[in-house]
């Protein structure tokens, strides 16, 4: 029997891991802030949410997990091709960041992303209750919003998009631009990360279909679309909790111990996806170990780049610079037993990076584009001592929130290395303060405060908002 919902959520992926133990294989919750923001929301309302499982083939039945329902959504193996390593991950993906890589154009991706949008669409409108309010998640399902609207006019429906909003010159490459945006306007509230984004979205409304808006509210078939900026964040209480436990500490200095005590140890941690900057991140480590001004092995660098799609070409390519760049360093400056640089390609519990992040002196977050990036915001977090220094781009959405951080133009390798000297200088009461202003920020805008702010202004009555 369907089980129906007052709360819905939509995403590519369900906030679930298949895990193996010793009674079999189960589903555990997997660690994301997101699913941490929403689940009291979800829990609260009986809430579903709707995603691809993982895998190819038939969908598992749905199931409840932690008072949440999952409702799985199949892909098949071309779909998962066309669909989400291409229209999502070659298509949408690089042209939504600034086009840092060439996006690819395949008229098989545009229909397999139209069949697989209308699945979920369709799987939406099955679960949710007479009114219910429906949040559609990120760039995989852009065209969700208007095709449940089509399905189910009664619903509230949101979009928030994760990755940036291009401007109008770069969105109008996309050979089906008008569906997309038509797409995202179905729903009553779009929301963005950055304000930049949401007013890039209003003006190409006018731009491509010619409609009128007034401040970010736009006029489409006799109904109101909102376009706003909720700037995502973490669960900073867990974070901070996780650096005050005794283990983890203790763990950050065996860490420490074994990379041999150095100095300055500098940290990165990210997908290994090119538009995070790993590679120039690398190049300003090199030069400035050619040019003297740091030293192994007083300065070690730990590059942690979490395998990511691994199917899709520019990823493959970008492994293989990453990894031939790291060679380069180590085979230069690195001695028997003691590399310059530590890569990881390898996926970690939340415990071990929140080590990491207590271990590391500099964290470097230099995407050429992001949305928002979390690593940012967790590593503050994490830094219960106040101690540490960031090195920002920026070009993430986070550097709008996080002022006091070293920020610099990625796209400026001295502008990035001078960033990453002055983090690795930098006096400890003023790395102190640094950290003290931006963790006081994050305290009071948490992944809670998004979620709240997003489903306020989507017209969630507040004592439903949890
Ligand atoms: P993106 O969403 O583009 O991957 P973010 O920085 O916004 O970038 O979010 C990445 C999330 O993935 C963070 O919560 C981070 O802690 C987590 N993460 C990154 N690398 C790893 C890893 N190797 N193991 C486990 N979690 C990781
Ligand atoms: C970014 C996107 C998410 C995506 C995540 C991991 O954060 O905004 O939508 O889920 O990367 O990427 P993946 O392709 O593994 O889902």
């Amino acid at each position: 029997m369907t089980v129906r919902s007052s709360f819905v959520v939509v995403a590519n992926r369900l906030p679930v891991d298949e895990v193996s133990t010793p009674e079999g294989r189960q589903w555990r919750r997997s660690p994301g802030g997101l699913v941490t923001a929403l689940h009291p929301v979800l829990a609260e309302h009986q809430g579903t949410w709707v995603g691809w499982a993982g895998g190819t083939g038939a969908a598992p039945e749905p199931f409840d997990l932690e008072g949440i329902r999952l409702h799985p959504v199949p892909l098949s193996a071309e779909e998962l091709e066309r669909y989400y390593e291409g229209q999502s991950n070659a298509t949408i993906w690089p042209l939504y960041h600034d086009a840092v890589e060439t996006p690819a154009y395949k008229r098989r991706w545009r229909e397999a992303y139209r069949l697989v949008n209308a699945r979920f669409a369709e799987a939406a409108a099955e679960v949710a209750a007479e009114g219910a309010t429906v949040w559609v998640q990120d760039y995989q399902l852009q065209l969700v919003p208007a095709m449940l609207r089509e399905l189910r006019p009664d619903l509230r429906i949101g979009f928030f998009l994760h990755i940036p909003f291009p401007p109008i010159e770069l969105f109008m490459q996309m050979p089906f631009r008008t569906e997309i945006l038509r797409g995202l306007l179905g729903a009553d509230l779009v929301g963005f990360q950055q304000r930049l984004a949401a007013q890039n979205f209003v003006r190409l409304a006018r731009h491509l279909l010619g409609l009128r808006y007034e401040g970010q509210m736009i006029q489409v078939d006799g109904r109101q679309v909102k376009a706003g900026a909720f700037p995502i964040s973490i669960d900073t209480r867990e974070m901070e909790r996780l650096a005050t436990d005794p283990a983890i500490q203790a763990r950050a200095k065996e860490i420490r111990e074994e990379l041999g005590n150095p100095k300055t140890i500098i940290l990165g941690v990210d997908r290994l996806d090119y538009t995070k900057g790993i590679e120039l991140r690398l190049k300003a480590f090199r030069e400035l170990l050619a040019d003297g001004k740091l030293t192994v092995p007083d300065a070690v660098m730990v590059q942690v780049a979490t395998p990511s799609r691994e199917r899709v070409e520019h990823y493959q390519a970008l492994r293989v610079k990453v990894e031939r760049e790291v060679g380069r360093i180590n085979g230069e400056f690195g001695r028997v037993g003691v590399p310059a640089v530590h890569y990881l390609h390898q996926s970690y519990s939340r415990t071990e990076l929140a080590a990491m992040y207590a271990a590391a002196d500099v964290m470097m977050v230099t995407p050429l584009r992001d949305g928002m990036n979390l690593v940012a915001k967790e590593y503050v977090a994490s830094r219960a001592d106040q101690g540490g220094a960031l090195v920002l781009s920026e070009f993430a959405g986070a550097a709008t929130e996080l002022r006091q951080a070293f920020l610099c133009n990625p796209h400026d390798p001295d502008a990035v290395k001078d960033a990453l000297l002055r983090a690795v200088h930098v006096e400890k009461p003023e790395a102190r303060r640094r950290m003290r202003t931006m963790q006081r920020h994050l305290r009071t805008h948490d992944v809670g405060h998004w979620a709240k702010s997003f489903l306020t202004e989507l017209g969630v009555p507040q004592s439903e908002v949890a």
